[in-house]
């Protein structure tokens, strides 16, 4: 599995390229944002320069409009103004644009993926949040499809009420399984006592029916099960498109997309801190440290 950094901040790129585990860096708007709010006078030219100079591998950057031309266009001045930096920028095209400000915007994304693919201008098709988006990018040439994780599992849960922030850490793991086993607790209010596994088989056919559609996404129950869905479609067809996870939130969502066979995680620098750490690790060094004898100590001089 490669590993990309999901960040646009110099300092975590920099650091985490000297740790020897970085494939590449994909930044988006809002992450550019939080990089230079707090610097003033940004050369943002020299800055993504900076960035493309830092890490060997693919760095990708993402366009802002949204039609398909003023996408192309401005994925060809990415490509033309920073690759020929160090040779690896992948431009970032949303899947689509459809939304308040462009209603129109539905195949938009499609269209410039494939003009940009037949220009050999390298794209990673982003904002996906369900496998049949992944698949129509995939056709249209795309290399990358980014799917958003966090964000997938954010829509799940508040499908029962659940707001991030307030109900839930943006960090927090999101646990289908204990979803599905509440809502049917939920449901059983209505009984006197339940107990034990297959509460499935205590309700009626209607009952199952709301509470599936209620912790799921047409079918989907977590934002890594959307990850080894592509991976199953793309190994079907042979595709060479490769599935980037994206809007990763913890460790342990990091684990189960690569245990779903993604080709590249794309993991914030404070998720890096957390997959490298454990308290009996901690604990193992302070006890090591305690234990040294001077004899030993005398070996290192
Ligand atoms: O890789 C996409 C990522 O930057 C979005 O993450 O946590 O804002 O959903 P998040």
């Amino acid at each position: 599995m490669k590993v990309f950094v999901d960040t646009a901040e110099l300092d975590e790129i920099k650091e985490a390229n000297s740790w020897g585990i970085l494939d590449g860096v994909t930044t988006n708007p809002s992450l550019i944002k939080k990089a230079v709010e707090n610097r003033s006078n940004v050369d943002m030219k020299e800055y993504i320069r900076e960035i493309c100079r830092t890490v060997e591998g693919p760095i990708s950057l993402e366009v802002i409009g949204l039609t398909a031309e003023g996408m192309v266009e401005q994925a060809e001045f990415l490509y033309e103004e920073f690759n020929p930096v160090n040779d690896n920028v992948v431009v970032k095209i949303p899947v689509n644009t459809n939304s308040s400000r462009s209603s129109s915007g539905d195949y938009e994304g499609l269209k410039a993926l494939n003009k940009l693919s037949g220009e050999g201008i390298p794209t990673n098709t982003t904002l996906i949040m369900k496998p049949e988006q992944a698949l129509l990018a995939a056709k249209a040439g795309t290399q990358y499809v980014s799917p958003f994780a966090g964000r997938i599992d954010d829509f799940i849960r508040s499908k029962v009420g659940l707001t991030r922030g307030e109900d839930y850490p943006k960090s927090a793991y999101h646990d289908s399984d204990w979803l599905k086993h509440s809502s049917y607790i939920n449901l059983k209010d209505r009984y006197d006592y339940l107990e034990g596994d297959d509460l499935e088989d205590i309700f009626s056919d209607e009952e199952v029916a709301e509470v599936r559609e209620k912790i799921s996404d047409a079918g989907i129950s977590s934002g890594a099960e959307v990850v080894a869905s592509i991976k199953q479609i793309f190994s079907n067809y042979d595709y060479e498109t490769e599935v980037l996870a994206a809007s990763l939130r913890n460790s342990r969502q990091v684990r189960e997309v690569a245990e779903a066979g993604t080709d590249v995680a794309t993991i914030p620098f404070k998720v890096m801190g957390e997959m490298i750490s454990h308290h009996k690790t901690e604990q193992g060094i302070i006890s090591f440290s305690e234990d040294v004898v001077d004899e030993y100590e005398g070996l290192f001089g």
